[in-house]
This record gives structure tokens, C-alpha cells and sequence, in this order.
């Protein structure tokens, strides 16, 4: 999985709307004083710090498959429990957390029934995700997998090609978890870029399926997509800011 390339990558990709989802993300979980969290899929943290911010870092746990991510979510929050470990077997006991959250992640897990029936069974209260509308409103891939059809019509489009970031397919995964009251909702974030170079740099180094993408073309074709997102980006000189629609998911247990 592309996602042992490096935490900088990542915090330029994707990871540049980290803080901005985390915090919709935790508002929109209901979450009380006194909650014990867990993080499914903590990444480098960002969720994670949030949740730290919120009930203290003591009281919260993350893990993730990734062992440079651990490392890094251990360094942003050293007082949580971080563990390496995937969704489908987590180490924990059954209603050890108020609430289970996961942020982007269900679309990469093995076997996203099994991870989200773990998720319930160690949940005592709340079960919750956020995935990217990858197929619509994700501004920064939907351009890029755009770009990259126009010049390969078999790129492997994440709009495609990723499960479960609609609210149909969400909700029918938090059902057959056996969770009750499923609701989702958008949530709509927003990132700057200082320039084009900003935008594009994170891709060549790997970083996601979309990095990985790009990294494994040859030079001349790199070349020919950067141009074609530069264009589809409306060729910016300077800064720029891009919108991004994850869907969320909420079930009681
Ligand atoms: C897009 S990143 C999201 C990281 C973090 N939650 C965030 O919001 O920045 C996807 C994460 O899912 C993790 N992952 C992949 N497969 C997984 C699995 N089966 N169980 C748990 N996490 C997984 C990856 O290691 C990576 O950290």
C-alpha cells in the first residue's frame, strides 16, 4: 500500500485537509466529556490530535497498519495508546471505547465488513467515518484522475475504483454492521496551495494510489499529466484554494 512512501508526502497530498476534516469530523460525532475515542486508521494523527485536543491525550487511542504513520501519530500525540495494528483484528476488548472513528479509510481496508464489525464490536456508543467523494466534489484528485483519463482512458480513476465514499454504500456497510440510526451528511472543507508546484510536488513521490499512479509513469507521460492538471486547475500563477466533499457516517451501536 502506497501509504508507507512518507509522512511529508502525505501532509501535502491529502493530509493538507487533515486539520480542517478532523475538527467537522469530531463535531459531527457527538462526542462528550469524558469520551474514550479510538482511531481506526490514525494515519500520522491528525485526527488523533484533535480528539487529544478535545478529551485529553491520555484518553485517546489510534491505530493504523503503517508503521511510519504510527511513529508519527506516537510523536503528535505521545500520551495515546498507538498501536500497529489493521481494522479487520483490533487489539482491543469488546466496548473498550464510547466512540470508534475512522477518517478516510474504510475505502482502503481489506475487508471493510470485517474492519467495520470490529469497529462496532469494541464501540460502546458510536461507530463513525468520513471517506472523499472521490467520483464528484474532492476537487484536488478529481482533477487529477481527470486529467489523467484524458491522456490514458484505463488510469485507474479512485473514482471508480474506491468502495464505500457514497452515502448509499456507507450507510448499507454501517447496517450490515449491525448499527441502528444511521444518518450521513457532506462534510465540506477547503485548502490553499502557494502555487501549481505546491499542488503537484506530493504526486511524483508516490504518495496514495493517485501518487503511486503518477510515480510509475515515465518521464515524458509525468510531464504530459502535470500540464493537463495544470490546465484542469484553471493554470493558477499564484495561490490558490480548492474545496474538497468527504461524505460521513454515523451508527449507534
Ligand atoms: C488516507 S489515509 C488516512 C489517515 C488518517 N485517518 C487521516 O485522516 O489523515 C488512510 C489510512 O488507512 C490506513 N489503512 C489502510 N488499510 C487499513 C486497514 N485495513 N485497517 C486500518 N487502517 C488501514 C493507512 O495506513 C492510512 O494511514
Amino acid at each position: 500500500m502506497s501509504f508507507t512512501v512518507g509522512t511529508d508526502a502525505y501532509a501535502r497530498h491529502v493530509g493538507r485537509y487533515g486539520a480542517a476534516l478532523s475538527s467537522a469530523h469530531a463535531d459531527a460525532a457527538g462526542l462528550r466529556p469524558g469520551d474514550r475515542p479510538l482511531d481506526v486508521g490514525c494515519g500520522p494523527g491528525v485526527l488523533l490530535l484533535e480528539l487529544a485536543r478535545r478529551l485529553g491525550g491520555d484518553c485517546v487511542a489510534g491505530i493504523d497498519p503503517s508503521q511510519p504513520f504510527v511513529e508519527a501519530a506516537r510523536t503528535a500525540v505521545p500520551m495515546a495508546d498507538v498501536r500497529i495494528a489493521p481494522a479487520e483484528h483490533l487489539p482491543f476488548d469488546t466496548d473498550a471505547f464510547d466512540v470508534v472513528l475512522s477518517q478516510l479509510v474504510v475505502n482502503f481496508m481489506t475487508d471493510a465488513d470485517a474492519g467495520v464489525a470490529e469497529m462496532a464490536r469494541v464501540a460502546r456508543r458510536t461507530v463513525t467515518s468520513c471517506v472523499w467523494d472521490y467520483a464528484g466534489e474532492m476537487t484536488m484528485l478529481r482533477a487529477f484522475w481527470d486529467a489523467a483519463l484524458e491522456l490514458d482512458p484505463n488510469a485507474p480513476d479512485e473514482g471508480h475504483t474506491m468502495r464505500h465514499c457514497n452515502p448509499q454504500e456507507l450507510s448499507t456497510l454501517w447496517k450490515k454492521a449491525g448499527l441502528r440510526d444511521v444518518e450521513t451528511q457532506p462534510i465540506v472543507v477547503e485548502a490553499s496551495y502557494e502555487d501549481f508546484d505546491d499542488y503537484w510536488s506530493p504526486f511524483p513521490a508516490g504518495i496514495a494510489p493517485s501518487g503511486a499512479y503518477c510515480a510509475s509513469l515515465p518521464p515524458t507521460q509525468q510531464a504530459a499529466l502535470r500540464d493537463a492538471c495544470f490546465r484542469r486547475l484553471g493554470s493558477p500563477r499564484g495561490p490558490f484554494s480548492l474545496s474538497a466533499r468527504a461524505w460521513f457516517v454515523r451508527g449507534i451501536r
